[in-house]
């Protein structure tokens, strides 16, 4: 099959579906790729390029359609580019089948399949590599850090010159989804005083990891609406959280809005007052600008001035940081041509029975499949309250508790052993060996009651058994209370302790070790 690459014609659009690198691994697939002469010229990548990793560049969009029997876009297509595909043709692409019923109507007209990327269920750990919407996002946040500090008229980070001190630049950025948490990490790393807010409280942590500090609305209500998504909040939380915002807006320097509710418009959080209420030369960039803006005086498309603060409302901060989005929006393209074409014979394959695939589906040949029914197995599932938790089967599984008649079986058999061994070993071996049983008692209730606050359950386990062994052999190596020289034995116990505390020390030091050695990976 023959995947083609049209030029985008979104006025602005300087992104291009397909990169020369990925052209490669799709001929790998088995596919013939075909690119429009100059698609590629806005992100740098010449038809050159295109013609060294094996693509065949074709002069104008109509042959290039026609030609092709799988489309790979970025924007949704105009009316004249659906008039241009194949009937019975693949497009891939954003679509937003939401917001654009009409498109969605032409297309099933051309009896077309159509996946749209923007539709892929994210939830799903396997859709990760095909999820644009996060590699966009993340790209999206940091572009509007950057736009920021061009149209802000001081540094970010505070300095003491002999020229004067200048404060750090207090940012603060509402909505800490992924394009909000690449703003949070960018203008943190640019030495600025960040804070964020959420309707979302499990996203606090995210914030604190990256650098900022999120500040909470003062009224309790989950914003979670499934899916990792927000809702609608209600008119109580609104008014707590517009008053939360108009002081943040006094004292910001810089706001990047980011917040969005899927399918509906975006939420207004910065007013005209707030706005007022801002120092001459602050600035705001509203990342939902296309969905209608966070802020009431957002003009989508374009930078204004109002009251004094620039309010940006670029809707195509991706495309602004072409190479990079391109890059990342193929590979994510790429991996679903995997997906499409397990057998790697350039034929793709769309199946229906596969969850990732079949979100996305939003056409099949001509028929509308959209909406997708959820999926069935999120990746992660949903934490209930132990209230609400099914009643426990019968018998046990690892770490459920015994059933009575198992415990009393166990406790029984556990008793005739004791009383055989009383019965026929010698009176000394017996005393040890009631010590050794009761260590192990109460070494197992020690290590198994201990709470994981550690990331693995195993770690804190193995730490567990780590110090309880120090205990022993600590306990072991003190000197007998008499004073009296050691005897050989007492001189192996003694040995045997050390050798233990040599190995738990290589235990935990390694440990420690280890974590610093992670701990760095994530340091500048
Ligand atoms: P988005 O673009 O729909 O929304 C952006 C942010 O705005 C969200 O964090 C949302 O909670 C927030 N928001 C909405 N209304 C708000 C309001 N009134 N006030 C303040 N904030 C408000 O979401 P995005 O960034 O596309 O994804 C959101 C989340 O979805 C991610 O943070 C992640 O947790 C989850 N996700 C999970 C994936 C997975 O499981 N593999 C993949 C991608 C996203």
């Amino acid at each position: 099959m023959q995947i083609g690459v049209p030029a985008e014609t979104a006025p602005g659009e300087k992104r291009v579906a397909t990169v020369p690198a990925v052209v490669e691994k799709l001929v790998k697939l088995g596919f013939s790729v075909a690119v429009q002469s100059g698609a590629g010229d806005a992100a740098n990548f010449p038809d050159d390029a295109y013609r060294a990793a094996g693509a065949q560049i074709v002069p104008d969009a109509a042959a290039l359609w026609s030609g092709s029997d799988i489309v790979f876009k970025v924007r949704p297509p105009t009316v004249e580019e659906v008039g241009l595909l194949r009937e019975g043709g693949m497009l891939v692409g954003f679509v937003w089948p939401a917001q654009n019923p009409e498109l969605m109507q032409q297309l099933a007209a051309r009896r077309a399949t159509v996946l749209a990327i923007d539709a892929l269920p994210r939830q799903l750990s396997r859709a990760q590599k095909m999820d644009a919407l996060t590699s966009m996002a993340g790209i999206s946040g940091y572009r509007a850090v950057i736009e920021a500090a061009n149209a802000f008229g001081r540094f970010f980070n505070g300095q003491v010159t002999a020229a004067g001190k200048v404060p750090p630049a207090k940012v603060f950025i509402a909505g800490a989804g992924v394009a909000g948490l690449a703003a949070i990490g960018t203008a943190a790393n640019l030495g600025a005083i960040v804070r964020a807010n959420d309707t979302r409280a499990e996203v606090a942590d995210q914030v604190k990891s990256l650098g900022g500090e999120f500040v909470k609305v003062d009224y309790e209500e989950e914003g979670s609406g499934g899916g990792g998504y927000a809702k609608v909040m209600s008119e109580g939380f609104q008014q707590a959280q517009r008053a939360m915002y108009a002081q943040q807006a006094r004292e910001a320097d810089i706001i990047i809005t980011t917040a969005l509710i899927p399918g509906k418009p975006a939420p207004k959080l910065i007013t005209a007052d707030m706005v007022q209420t801002m120092q001459p030369g602050s600035v705001i960039v509203d990342m939902a600008a296309e969905q209608g803006g966070n802020c009431e005086l957002t003009v989508p498309g374009e930078a204004v001035v109002r009251h004094g603060v620039t309010i940006v409302g670029y809707t195509d901060l991706a495309s602004r940081l072409a190479k990079q989005s391109s890059t990342l929006y193929s590979t994510n393209l790429q991996r679903l041509a995997e997906e499409l074409c397990k057998a790697k014979d350039g034929v793709a394959v769309v199946n229906m029975d596969d969850e990732a695939i079949r979100g996305l589906t939003v056409i099949k040949d001509g028929a509308v499949t959209w909406p997708a029914p959820p999926p069935k197995a999120p990746a992660v599932a949903p934490q209930k309250p132990a209230a609400a938790m099914p009643p426990a089967p019968k018998g046990h599984g690892p770490g459920e508790p015994m059933s009575a008649q198992s415990l009393a079986i166990t406790f029984g058999v556990g008793a005739l052993l004791f009383l055989l061994v009383g019965l026929y070993a010698p009176a000394s071996f017996l005393a040890h060996f009631t010590v050794f049983v009761l260590a192990c008692f109460v070494g197992y209730m020690v290590i198994w009651n201990v709470t994981p606050s550690l990331h693995t359950p195993l770690m804190s386990v193995t730490n567990a058994i780590s110090s309880i062994i120090a205990i022993g052999a600590l306990v072991q190596v003190a000197p007998p209370v008499g004073g009296a020289g050691a005897s050989r034995p007492a001189q192996l116990i003694l040995g045997l302790a050390v050798f233990g505390l040599a190995l738990t020390a290589v235990n935990m030091f390694g440990g420690f070790a280890v974590t610093r050695r992670m701990l760095a990976m994530f340091r500048k």
